[in-house]
């Protein structure tokens, strides 16, 4: 019944979870959610009162298909102010999330017979915005005693007369892992040689903890560097779903075309709302940036704590992707670990804590939490997430 480009798309593992979260509250459990990728902060009140501007002062109506002027200007500032970038309007491109941005750049630049590399662990969306454009994704090892940062030696290996393009994510969903300027300056002399696009998804890029970010784009002036951002994380905004890009006007042009026909533009609330996030106080995501970093070193000692799991410091973003590989092969309840799913799936039905498995990011050796969970909430969690694994024979 359906196109083959549906069958090229996986079932979002991390949207499952949330599912199966949601599934066994109805059952009335205790569920402990380590699944999400949102933070558990409301959406700061300057923000939300824009919103409540916009709706009774008529911005309730279509808007530009690449998005308002007014939020296009107010993206350049920010790029300015946070990344020391210059951008001007026509380089900017608003869409339904920082998800559909990378969906929206994929379908204009990437075809049938193109590969697109990526770093495993990856996040889940990656490989399937790439397939259903008919492309390849090629995936290439990283190194995680060093933030997941590339194996130069296996991306020389992988790029072919086909190669189209890389997309880089740092910090990153799901390791958390923050690369060194030195990895994202190699990265960028690459896709220069071999004339690739290169995506810089920087979504995570206010939580960033030990170091300064700084975003790809400040250290070329390649033109085939593409910035994608969104209000998801940094401004507790997932469900406005707003997200951008910032790249040549060309491929500005050719998105909006798509996007024209999809979506029309985004909603106009929303990007109302998101020009007070990108230019107003920026005091919350200092704030929610100092609580997020806190949990981050509470997590990592916990659960090097525990025997078996074996947790690297990521420098960014709010999940952990601890290594669990020792624990494989244990039992619980005559039940074998084989796998992380097995793990994670014994976690659910015994302590309903709902993690992310790594397969779903190309790891057998690791499963995800995420932080973006109150203080109690997270001691509570790691507690029986050790009982758990103490009691495994
Ligand atoms: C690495 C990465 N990129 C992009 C996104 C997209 O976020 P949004 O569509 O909410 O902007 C996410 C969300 O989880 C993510 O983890």
């Amino acid at each position: 019944m359906y196109a083959k480009r549906i069958h090229r798309i996986q079932p979002s593992a991390t949207l499952e979870m949330t599912a199966k979260a949601a599934e066994l509250r109805s059952q009335g459990k205790d569920v402990i959610n380590l699944s999400v990728g949102e933070p558990d902060f409301p959406t700061p009140k300057n923000i939300c009162d824009a919103a409540i501007y916009a709706m009774e002062n008529g911005y309730t109506k279509y808007t530009p298909g690449l998005g308002m002027m007014e939020l296009r200007v107010a993206v350049c500032e920010k790029l300015k102010r946070d990344n020391n970038l210059n951008y001007s309007p026509d380089n900017i491109i608003v869409s339904c999330g920082g998800k559909h941005s990378l969906y929206n750049a994929c379908q204009t630049l990437f075809e049938k017979n193109d590969e697109v590399i990526i770093f495993t662990p990856y996040w889940v969306s990656f490989p399937d915005f790439i397939s259903v454009t008919g492309a390849t994704p090629v995936i290439v090892q990283t190194d995680p005693t060093q933030q997941y940062e590339p194996d130069f030696d296996d991306l020389k290996k992988k790029i072919t007369n086909n190669t189209k393009g890389i997309i880089i994510n740092s910090p990153s969903n799901p390791t958390g892992g923050v690369w060194r300027d030195n990895a994202m300056k190699k990265i960028i002399e690459m896709a220069q040689t071999h004339n690739l696009w290169l995506f810089s998804d920087e979504c995570y890029e206010q939580l960033v903890y030990d170091t300064t970010f700084k975003s790809c784009a400040t250290f070329s002036n390649y033109d085939k560097i593409v910035t994608f951002q969104s209000c998801s994380k940094t401004y507790a905004m997932t469900g406005w779903r707003i997200g951008y890009i910032a790249g040549r006007e060309d491929l500005v042009k050719g998105m909006s075309r798509l996007q024209g026909q999809s979506t029309s533009c985004p909603n106009s609330i929303a990007q109302y709302a998101a020009i007070e996030a990108l230019i107003g106080s920026q005091n919350q995501v200092q704030i929610m940036k100092s609580a997020f970093q806190k949990r981050r070193d509470f997590v990592v000692k916990k659960l090097n704590e525990i025997d078996g799991v074996n947790c690297n410091l990521p420098g960014g973003a709010f999940y952990v992707f601890p290594n669990i590989s020792q624990l494989l092969n244990k039992q619980f309840n005559n039940t074998k670990i084989n796998t992380p799913n097995d793990l994670s799936m014994g976690l659910v039905n015994e302590y309903s804590i709902i993690t992310v498995s790594g397969e779903s990011f190309g790891s057998d050796n690791n499963i995800r939490l995420s932080y973006a969970a109150s203080d109690t909430i997270l001691e509570d969690a790691l507690n029986k997430i050790k009982l758990f694994i103490n009691n495994l024979i």
